[in-house]
């Protein structure tokens, strides 16, 4: 059956939740779901914002033809190929073989890799800046290349003053009959998976989303409607505003995230005494395991807090696989501008550190703050001083930072 929401009088929401998929992008765990976002504009001419992952197509057929109660759709808006937002469009054609496709020259290039279709018969080609008029409503395009793919675009709809953002301003997790996000506790039940989604899945392009931001300042923009997750009608400023600090590497608290890696339970109990010494002077800290969280959140805290301390064993001369897996993703996600701690364990020759600093090195704005605390096998007594050192070094930076 059917399941739609209006927008406003003219457009309508006709995407799908999908709660069965386990790892989005066949990576990320998507414990609470996603939703593919289709949004359908009632003008003289109709026009389709994107499709959806082949896994709700059934429920977006019914959808479309609902709400066009059983009229053809005029177009297809291609924001984006990738085939979340994609897959359904071959369906789309052989459902309405009249629908004109309108996509730039990067998607129609696309289009034909990823389809066998007839698309040049169909496809209207849109550039920066260009317009479409469907009646009451104007659709002005923008390029936001690598705001995730090559050949995003998103729409101003100046009638209405709506800005379809593609990836852009979307966030894991499926909508449970709420659209809107001023229909939820956004910032508190919702602001991790945003932060989860973006930093995973757009943090590594933060110059090219800042392109886009630089962009959307320019218009006015009176509601935002991504391809993921809710929309955004109210407090679109604050949610700019975060997009500004991930995009911009700003950390968004002053606050240290511990990542530790540990077989035994030495480095882990190191991390543990660091923690409580920040926690008692005043500083928010939080530990996570590496081969306990999934690295997904692990960025996404990176993204986070100000400072990191890396607290790892020796692993076969080399670093824990998991501990790889983190730096190296952060190194690939291009993180910046954070104040960097380490504390290294090893049974012969601790090397850690000296390893996890080399991969850092490849990114801008990285300061370290301490001395390296090495462990040999377990904690000595007379470490303790040096975890109640680099304890005070943290508060004292993050007391300056904050001025
Ligand atoms: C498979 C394996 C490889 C290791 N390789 C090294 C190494 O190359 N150099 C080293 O100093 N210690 C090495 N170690 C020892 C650990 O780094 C060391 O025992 C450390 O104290 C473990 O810390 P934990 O108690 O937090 O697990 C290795 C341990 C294991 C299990
Ligand atoms: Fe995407
Ligand atoms: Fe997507």
């Amino acid at each position: 059956m059917y399941c739609t929401r209006k927008i406003n009088k003219d457009l309508i929401w006709i995407g799908a939740n999908d709660r069965r998929l386990a790892l989005f992008e066949n990576i990320y765990p998507i414990p609470n779901g996603v939703s593919y976002n289709s949004y359908l504009l009632l003008d003289s001419k109709t026009v389709i914002f994107d499709c959806v992952d082949k896994a709700v197509s059934g429920i977006f057929f019914e959808n479309i033809a609902y709400a066009l109660k059983g009229k053809s759709p005029d177009y297809l808006v291609v924001h984006h190929m990738e085939p979340d937002h994609a897959a359904a469009m071959e369906g789309l054609i052989s459902k309405y073989p009249n629908i004109k496709i309108i996509c730039n020259a990067k998607s129609l290039a696309m289009i034909k890799q990823f389809f066998g279709f007839d698309i040049d018969s169909r496809a209207q080609l849109v550039k920066e800046g260009d317009t479409l008029c469907t009646g009451r409503h104007t659709l002005t395009f923008f390029m936001a290349p690598m705001v995730h793919w090559p050949e995003v675009m998103v729409t101003y709809d100046a009638q209405d003053k709506i800005l379809f953002s593609a990836d852009a301003f979307g966030s894991f997790g499926t909508l449970d009959g709420a659209l809107f996000a001023d229909e939820v506790e956004f910032e508190k039940d919702h602001m991790d998976e945003a932060r989860r989604y973006y930093t995973n899945i757009v943090g590594k392009y933060g110059p090219q989303v800042q392109a886009l931001l630089k962009k959307a300042e320019s218009i006015d923009i009176r509601a935002i409607c991504p391809l993921h997750g809710f929309v955004w009608r109210k407090d679109i400023a604050t949610f700019m505003g975060q997009y500004k600090k991930w995009s911009a590497y700003t950390p968004e608290e002053q606050g240290v995230l511990i990542v530790c890696a540990s077989i035994y339970g030495n480095t882990e109990n190191a991390a543990e005494v660091l923690a409580c010494k920040l926690s008692e002077i005043g500083v928010k800290v939080t530990i996570r395991d590496v081969s306990a969280t999934h690295f997904s959140y692990l960025l996404s805290d990176a993204f986070r807090y100000s400072h990191i301390v890396f607290a790892s064993l020796t692993y076969n001369m080399g670093l824990f696989t998991n501990m790889e897996t983190f730096v190296h993703d952060i190194v690939a996600h291009n993180l910046q501008n954070r104040t960097v701690s380490y504390i290294q364990n090893g049974s012969w020759a601790p090397v850690s550190a000296k390893l996890i600093a080399e991969q850092l090195g490849k990114l801008k704005d990285i300061q370290t703050l301490g001395e390296v605390i090495t462990i040999k096998s377990s904690l000595k007594e007379k470490q303790l001083l040096d975890l109640e050192t680099l304890a005070r070094a943290i508060a004292e930076d993050i007391k300056t930072k904050r001025g």
